[in-house]
């Protein structure tokens, strides 16, 4: 099952695709964790991204597109995956159709968890990441059981730079300039779902079964 979730920074993609990934046990693919990942250890890649990631302005189609491109040929994804964080773009969408198509494949389900803009940037203001394992919290919704540390890998928790109320909104402006375009391509591929992320979290997760499968 070929799965890509959509929706605004901060509407719970993060937080339904570890859980469609647990359950129907395929790689979570998160574009935020792998940047997030290779600042941290310093990378090139890292450093690039690192630039417009501050800012809260997309990283280069170039830079992102060949590195999901690759990820989803290896073998654990043979089964299926669930992408989180893209596509962003038309380009990086047309770039993912045309590569499944040299496989002769094709994505199965996009789902779009919608949330309204008031709703994101309280919801932002209380997330709690870990750099290490990716894991997220929240300080009201779902806390850690040690409080600023991760409950996975027990290392320290932080506010993203990119969680800041003035980058969130530049984020929500480029999310509607170039994110929300892609709700029409997929659309008119006939693979789009649209759940209300605005639910509790089990709710959200219990609608996507309802989409997926159980
Ligand atoms: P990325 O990490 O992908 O950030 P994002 O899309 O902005 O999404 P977030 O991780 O912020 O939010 P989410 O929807 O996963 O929400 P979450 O589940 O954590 O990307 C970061 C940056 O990297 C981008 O800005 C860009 O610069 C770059 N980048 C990444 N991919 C790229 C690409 N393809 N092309 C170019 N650049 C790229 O939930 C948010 C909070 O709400 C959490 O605290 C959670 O606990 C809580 N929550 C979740 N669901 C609920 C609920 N139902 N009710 C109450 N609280 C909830």
């Amino acid at each position: 099952m070929k799965i890509i979730m959509l929706g605004a920074p901060g509407a719970g993609k993060g937080t339904q695709a570890k859980r469609i990934s647990d359950k129907y046990e395929i790689p979570h693919i998160s574009t935020g964790d792998i940047f997030r990942a290779n600042i941290k250890n310093g990378t090139d890649l890292g450093k690039k991204a690192k630039e417009y990631m501050d800012q809260g302005l997309l990283v280069p189609d170039e830079l992102v597109v060949d590195l999901v491109v690759d990820r989803v040929q290896k073998e654990d994804c043979m089964k299926g995956y669930v992408l989180d964080g893209f596509p962003r773009t038309i380009p990086q969408a047309q770039a993912l159709t045309k590569a499944l198509e040299s496989l002769s494949t094709a994505i199965d389900y996009v789902i779009d968890v919608d949330v309204p803009d008031e709703e994101i940037v309280s919801r932002m203001a209380g997330r709690r990441a870990c750099l290490s394992c990716g894991a997220t919290y929240h300080t009201d919704y779902m806390p850690s059981a040690k409080g600023e540390i991760c409950d996975r890998c027990d290392d320290k928790l932080v506010l993203r730079e990119d969680d800041k109320p003035e980058t969130v909104k530049k984020r929500l402006d480029v999310y509607h300039e170039q994110t929300q375009p892609l709700i029409d391509y997929y659309s008119k591929m006939g693979v789009l779902k649209t759940v209300d992320g605005t639910k509790i979290m089990e709710d959200v997760f219990e609608d996507i079964i309802n989409i997926l499968g159980a």
